[in-house]
Order: structure tokens, then C-alpha cells, then sequence
């Protein structure tokens, strides 16, 4: 089922993807050589808390941490660790969900750490453009296919792939509600998006290809080919304009953009 939101419960979103932001902005200042993850999911909590919010992702469906950091190969949902130290040249995605007032927001971003090489360079910017491609097709009257094939469109004329086993999704009072938002799909079809939606735009994009195997962990989803992957998400509303407001980068308008 999807629930709409009125102006009244997308600005509480809009309080949370404040919060959100101000919480992965300071993670991302962070980020260098010789940082552990544990160190970043333990900063990130801090954050969190001591903005009122609690964090989604902590005892979710058994979830042991505040964020998912996931390293070169990992797409999502990689484990914080005190044995996982970043090193020079790596490639890492932080996502991170919190709960403020009821609300959820919901984002994730692509790092390197130090000097990368030129092609992950490029995968983290393709990555951001896809999600741009992607959150430009939310329009009031459009429909998911329209978003989905953006994506994947952009990622391909590229020479990347898109995962295919991990979509974006409606958020709200829940971090995952209906519907679910595939990168990839027919421009044209599927369900058609309204003034009131509120989702999360999220590519997940590999360098090789998109096949994925879940570690023992039970949790971190990795490349079988073991290709380098980015992830980049926003969690977004259909305001009473029909056009996408993205609630978790306060300040961005479109009007500013043209
Ligand atoms: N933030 C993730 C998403 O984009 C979900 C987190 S899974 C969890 O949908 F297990 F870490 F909570
Ligand atoms: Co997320
Ligand atoms: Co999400």
C-alpha cells in the first residue's frame, strides 16, 4: 500500500533529511587512511542522538549498526568494523537512516579514500549522475519505469551495470514502504507517481558486472566479480508542484539549478 503525505507530514521528512545530512556530512570529513568503520558508525550514532533522532538502521531485522559501510566490492549493507580500516585508494559507500519525530529519511554516498584511481573516480560520478537522471523523471504524471530507465540508461552508456537485486523504495513513517524503486525498467510503464509520494532514489552501480553474493555475515552484498561498485541516495518527495523536493539536501532547488 502507498501512503501520500500532505505538506504538514513532508515538512517533519524535511526536519529529518536535515539532520541526515548534517550527520553524513561530518562522517564524510572522516573519511581518510587508518579510520576504522566501527569509528564512523560510532560518530554517526553520536550525531544522531544528540539531534534527537534515533537511528533506523540499529536492531533493524537484526542489523547491528547505525550505518552500512561497504568497501570496494561490497555494494550495501557492509558491517562497521574495528578491523576494517580504510585504506589509501579505496572505495567507500556510507548509508545511513535515521528516525526523527516519527519520520525517516534516508541517504547514502560514494567516497574515496585518499588518492583513487581515475575509472572509481568516474564510477562515483556516474553513480551521482544516474541518481540525477533518475530524481529529474519524478514528476508528478510520470511513472517508475520513466525513472528506472534513466538510470539505467546513464549507467550503461557508461560501460557500467546496475544491480539489479537491491531497489530504492517509499519511505515514510517506515524506512521501507511501498513502492519499490527499480533502477531500471520501461520508460512508459509501471506505477505512475503523485503529489505526495515520498521515495528513495538510490543507484547502486558496478564497474563489471551486477551479480551479487551475500557474505556469512548474512548482510554484506558484494560483486561475485568482485568489480568495484557506488551507491548514491536521497530520500525525495512529489510536492504539490508535482516536482521532486530532495529532502535530504536542504537548500537544493530546482529553480537555483536553472
Ligand atoms: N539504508 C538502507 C536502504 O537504503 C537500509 C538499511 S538496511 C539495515 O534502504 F539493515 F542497515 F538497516
Ligand atoms: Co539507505
Ligand atoms: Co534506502
Amino acid at each position: 500500500m502507498i501512503s501520500l503525505k500532505n505538506p504538514g507530514q513532508i515538512a517533519k521528512m524535511r526536519e529529518a533529511g536535515k539532520i541526515l545530512r548534517e550527520v553524513e556530512d561530518e562522517v564524510r570529513e572522516h573519511i581518510r587512511p587508518g579510520v576504522s568503520t566501527a569509528e564512523l558508525d560510532i560518530l554517526a550514532e553520536k550525531l544522531i542522538r544528540k539531534n534527537g533522532a534515533i537511528p533506523s538502521s540499529l536492531h533493524y531485522e537484526g542489523y547491528p549498526c547505525s550505518i552500512c559501510a561497504s568497501i570496494n566490492d561490497e555494494v550495501v549493507h557492509g558491517i562497521p568494523s574495528e578491523r576494517r580500516i580504510l585504506k589509501e585508494g579505496d572505495v567507500v559507500s556510507i548509508d545511513c537512516t535515521l528516525l526523527k519525530d516519527g519520520w525517516q529519511a534516508d541517504s547514502a554516498f560514494t567516497a574515496g579514500v585518499g588518492q583513487i584511481s581515475e575509472e572509481a573516480q568516474k564510477l562515483i560520478r556516474v553513480t551521482e549522475e544516474c541518481f540525477w537522471e533518475g530524481v529529474r523523471q519524478c514528476i508528478a504524471g510520470n511513472r517508475l519505469g520513466d525513472v528506472g530507465h534513466a538510470i539505467d540508461a546513464h549507467a550503461r552508456k557508461n560501460g557500467f551495470s546496475v544491480i539489479r537485486e537491491f531497489t530504492g523504495h517509499g519511505i515514510g513513517r517506515e524506512m521501507h514502504e511501498d513502492p519499490s524503486v527499480f533502477n531500471f525498467g520501461d520508460p512508459g510503464r509501471g506505477l505512475r507517481l503523485r503529489r505526495g509520494m515520498t521515495i528513495a532514489v538510490e543507484p547502486m552501480i558496478a564497474m563489471g558486472d551486477w551479480h551479487l553474493s551475500i557474505d556469512d555475515d548474512g548482510w554484506c552484498a558484494r560483486t561475485v566479480d568482485h568489480s568495484i561498485c557506488a551507491h548514491y541516495e536521497h530520500t525525495i518527495a512529489i510536492t504539490e508542484e508535482g516536482l521532486p523536493e530532495i529532502l535530504t539536501l536542504p537548500g537544493f532547488s530546482w529553480e537555483a539549478e536553472a
